[in-house]
């Protein structure tokens, strides 16, 4: 425990991405309870699932493998925990690669639009597979994936 950074990385951070859990507003007016999504999706394990499947994809596609490292074991851990970080969980990805800063890390990579579709469409592949085996609410998928088509979409750095 470090004790400076404050909970997940401070203002802004994941912990705030609270989700109302199963619509809108109650009949009566109220607020649905919120919830935040690193939570609901049952933690850590989540994410670390949601990866390893989607570098299942990455493996086998022509375009994307070239352009990882040929032992994907850190590959994995810093996408995995900086999911965790960025909906909620624990601030170990920026206690252990610092801020963030996506854009930049990714600028030695040419990424093109077939570049993120390939990376969305492993993404969403292993999102799909896993909400259905765990039964998670289709309002905190669908956050997810919007999530990962706007950030994908960031990543494009050819044109
Ligand atoms: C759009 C297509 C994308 C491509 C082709 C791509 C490719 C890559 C590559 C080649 C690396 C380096 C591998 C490594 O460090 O082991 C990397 C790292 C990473 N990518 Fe992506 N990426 C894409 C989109 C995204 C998106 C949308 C996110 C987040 C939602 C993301 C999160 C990360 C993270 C967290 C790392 C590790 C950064 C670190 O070094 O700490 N990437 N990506």
């Amino acid at each position: 425990m470090t004790g400076v950074t404050g909970p997940a990385g401070g203002a802004g951070s994941g912990r705030r991405r609270l989700i109302p859990v199963g619509g809108q507003r109650r009949p009566d007016g109220e607020a649905m309870p919120v919830v935040n999504l690193f939570d609901a999706v049952g933690g850590q394990g989540f994410f670390d699932e949601l990866v390893e499947r989607f570098y299942r994809g990455v493996e086998g596609d022509p375009l994307l493998r070239p352009l990882y490292p040929d032992d994907l074991t850190e590959s994995k851990r810093h996408l995995a925990l900086f999911l965790g970080q960025y909906w909620g969980g624990p601030a170990t990805y920026s206690e252990e690669r610092g801020h963030p800063r996506l854009r930049m890390r990714h600028l030695p990579f040419a990424i093109g639009e077939a570049e993120r579709d390939a990376w969305l469409r492993h993404m969403t592949a292993a999102l799909d597979s896993l909400v259905v085996e765990r039964d998670v609410h289709p309002a905190i998928e669908a956050r997810m994936i919007d999530y990962f088509v706007m950030a994908a979409d960031a990543m494009v750095n050819t044109r």
